[in-house]
């Protein structure tokens, strides 16, 4: 099928109660396995890419490998850029049909943020695409766009006036989770989560997922949470697969290519399945919860 509008996809998982996951690839493998993960599960699915993998593949060579993917696929796909500060970056993707964007705003002060949010969700729109928007950062670097100090934080108030203005489709809050692994026990902010749906209908969007427990995953979308992001787990599955494997050759002698590729894609798949169980996405689960 075409590749799907990510809001259509996170309307769908507010209305029914779960959640849409929302997995970072690093290339044609990762998403190939990610997508074999929703369609074993029958779950909409989400593709981000990050800036840095925009500019590792190029944006039009990567969206051509998704949509085809996507046309192929038996669940829906969404296309999703994950947080750009760059105004370019997203001029660029939007014009290669990516389905949504995130533009990360959290960086500079609130009235620039402001300004700037709503320029690119006037630009996105009229390109069909929605805008996730992040004006509060959400701690950690993800390959290589943010900071692991928390630099801005605003009121749940001031959270939805400023997506109110801007006419911004998703939101991501801080909520307590951080970008990569956790070195301490983080403390969750499930309660913002419903203090803002609460004020308002506007999806959130849950970042950090890799190392949330289950349950911590279940209050999130308990509370509302309608995406969920997941990309150090995908990184973590892909490389310590390719390490066995290429100590494997090592020690053998005998170098395949081929069959690297095939152990990463069941490791991706196998990791990422685990957390579509969890996020209740699947069809039947999705079905059983409407
Ligand atoms: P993790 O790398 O912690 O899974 O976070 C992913 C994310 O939030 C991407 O925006």
């Amino acid at each position: 099928m075409p590749i799907a509008p990510t809001l259509a996809l996170v309307d769908e998982a507010q209305r029914r109660g779960y959640a849409v996951p929302a997995v970072n690839i690093a290339d044609d493998l990762s998403a190939r396995a990610v997508i074999a993960a929703a369609e074993g599960a029958r779950s909409p699915v989400i593709l981000q890419t990050s800036v840095k993998t925009v500019r590792s593949i190029g944006a039009r060579h990567l969206s051509r490998l998704v949509h085809s993917a996507a046309e192929e696929a038996t669940v829906p796909v969404a296309l999703h850029l994950d947080h750009c500060p760059d105004r370019a970056v997203i001029t660029e993707v939007l014009a290669e049909g990516w389905s949504s964007v995130l533009f990360d705003a959290s960086d500079r002060p609130l009235d620039v943020a402001w300004r700037e949010t709503a320029e690119v969700v006037r630009e996105a729109h009229a390109a069909g695409a929605a805008v996730e928007s992040e004006i509060e950062n959400i701690v950690g670097v993800e390959d290589g766009v943010g900071s692991d100090e928390a630099l801005h934080s605003y009121s749940v108030e001031q959270l939805v006036e400023v997506a109110r203005d801007t006419g911004t489709d998703l939101l991501a809050p801080a909520l307590g989770t951080a970008h990569g692994l956790y070195t301490a026990d983080p403390v969750l902010r499930v309660d913002r989560v419903e203090s803002l749906r609460a004020l308002s209908d506007l999806p959130v969007v849950l970042h950090g997922g890799t190392g949330l427990r289950d349950e911590d995953f279940r209050a999130f979308i308990a509370a509302g949470v309608s995406k969920i992001n997941i990309s150090t787990a995908l990184k973590l599955a892909y490389m310590r697969t390719a390490k066995q494997h290429l100590d494997e050759c090592e020690r053998t002698g005998r170098w395949e290519p081929v069959k690297m590729f095939d152990a990463v894609l069941v490791a991706v798949r196998d990791e990422i399945a685990t957390h579509i169980e969890v996020f209740g996405s699947s069809r039947d689960a999705a079905g059983a919860a409407a």
